[in-house]
C-alpha cells in the first residue's frame, strides 16, 4: 500500500490526533511525524524507522509560547538563538520538563526543541495542541528525504500520508546546538546555520562536540548513506579515471573540466557553483543515482568554508573517503 500524497492538512491533523504518523514538510528535510505526547504513537516512529530507541528525538513547536511548557528554562543565550534563527533550520538541547516523555529523549534531560520554518507544517502546528515528534523521513541510516518522492520509495508502505510541501528549500537537517558541562555553546551537528552565523549572535564562537557517544548519533558514522558504494572525492577526475572501468554515477559540485559524460550519469548541483544550491539538491541527487543500478557514486567534496563544511561533515559520513 501507498501513502497518500496530498497538502490536506485537516487529514494530517485526523491521523496525527488519532496517534498515526504522517510524513511532514520542513526546510530541512521531511520528517516522519507523531503525536510527541503519544508514547504509542512515539513507538511506531522508531518502529517505522527501524531506529534504535535509544535515539532521542527532536520536538518541532508552532513558536515559544508553545515550546515553553516543555523546558524548565529558556536561557538568555538560548532566547537570543531563538529570536536570531527561528522559525528555522537550528535545534536546541534544552532542559526538557515532565511534559516530555522519556522515549522521546532516550532518557537523557535535555530535550531537542526546534521551530520548523515551512508554511504547511507551521499551518499544522498552529492546530495541534501538542508538539510533533519527528527524526527524519528515512529509514535508519539512510538518506534524508527532501521530497515527497522520496518519502514515498522508503516508507511509503509504513505511513498513511505524506504532507506534499514540494522540494526542501535548505536540503540538509538542522544544526544542533546546546550547552556544554562549562555553559560552552556546542554544535552537535552542523548546519546551514553556521558557527560563525551563531557566533554573530552569541558574540562566542561555539565549540564543535568531538565525543564519539550516542549523544548525538546523527553524528556517528555510516548515516546518511545511499546503498550504493559511495566515495568522495578531493580530486574528481582523478578518481573517475581510476575506476572507468566501472559503471559510475557523478555528483560534482559546479559544474569545471567533464569528466566522461558518454559513459557515467552526471549530475551538476549547482551551475554558479552557490553552496545554498549545492546543500538543497545533494539528497536528491544521491536518492536519484542511488536509484539507477550503479556500480560506484563518486561526490565531489564541497570547498570547507560556510555551509560546505556542513555540507562535507554529512558526506564523510555517507561515504568512503578517497
Ligand atoms: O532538520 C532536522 O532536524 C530534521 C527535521 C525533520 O526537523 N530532523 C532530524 O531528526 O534530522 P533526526 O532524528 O533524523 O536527527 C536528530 C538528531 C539525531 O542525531 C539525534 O541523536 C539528535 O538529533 N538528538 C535528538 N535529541 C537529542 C538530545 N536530547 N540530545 C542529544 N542529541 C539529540
Ligand atoms: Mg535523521
Amino acid at each position: 500500500m501507498k501513502a497518500r500524497i496530498t497538502k490536506d492538512i485537516a487529514a494530517a491533523k485526523e491521523l496525527l490526533d488519532n496517534g498515526r504518523l504522517v510524513a511532514i514538510p520542513t526546510e530541512t528535510v521531511y520528517g516522519l511525524a507523531a503525536n510527541g505526547t503519544n508514547i504509542l504513537a512515539i513507538k511506531k516512529i522508531f518502529e517505522a524507522k527501524g531506529r534504535p530507541s535509544n535515539n532521542p528525538l527532536i520536538l518541532h513547536f508552532s513558536g515559544l509560547d508553545a515550546l515553553s511548557p516543555y523546558v524548565t528554562t529558556i536561557s538568555t543565550d538560548a532566547k537570543l538563538l531563538a529570536e536570531a534563527f527561528w522559525p528555522g533550520p537550528l535545534t536546541l538541547l534544552l532542559p526538557k520538563s515532565n511534559k516530555v516523555p522519556d522515549s522521546i529523549t532516550a532518557g537523557l534531560t535535555r530535550v531537542a526543541v526546534r521551530i520548523p520554518q515551512h508554511p504547511l507544517t507551521q499551518e499544522l502546528l498552529g492546530i495541534l495542541d501538542y508538539p510533533l515528534a519527528a527524526p527524519s523521513a528515512n529509514p535508519s541510516g539512510y538518506i534524508s528525504p527532501t521530497r515527497p518522492s522520496h518519502v514515498q520509495k522508503q516508507l511509503g508502505d509504513k505511513i498513511p500520508l505524506i504532507l506534499d510541501g514540494g522540494p526542501c528549500t535548505k536540503g540538509l537537517e538542522s544544526t544542533i546546538l546546546g550547552w556544554d558541562d562549562n555553559g560552552t555553546p556546542t554544535i552537535y551537528r552542523k548546519g546551514v546555520i553556521t558557527a560563525e552565523a551563531i557566533e554573530k549572535v552569541l558574540h562566542q564562537l561555539p565549540h564543535n562536540h568531538q565525543s564519539k557517544t550516542l549523544e548525538a548519533p546523527g553524528m556517528l558514522s555510516s548515516h546518511y548513506a545511499p546503498r550504493t558504494k559511495t566515495v568522495l572525492a578531493d580530486a574528481i577526475d582523478q578518481t573517475i579515471a581510476q575506476y572507468k572501468k566501472l559503471k559510475i554515477g557523478i555528483i560534482r559540485f559546479h559544474s569545471t573540466i567533464k569528466g566522461d559524460p558518454k559513459a557515467n550519469v552526471e549530475i551538476v548541483l549547482s551551475d554558479k557553483g552557490s553552496l545554498e544550491e549545492v546543500a538543497k539538491n545533494l539528497y536528491a541527487a544521491m536518492h536519484e543515482l542511488d536509484g539507477q543500478e550503479l556500480d560506484l557514486i563518486v561526490i565531489e567534496k564541497a570547498p570547507e568554508t560556510g555551509i560546505g563544511k556542513a555540507i562535507n561533515d554529512r558526506l564523510q559520513r555517507s561515504t568512503t573517503i578517497v
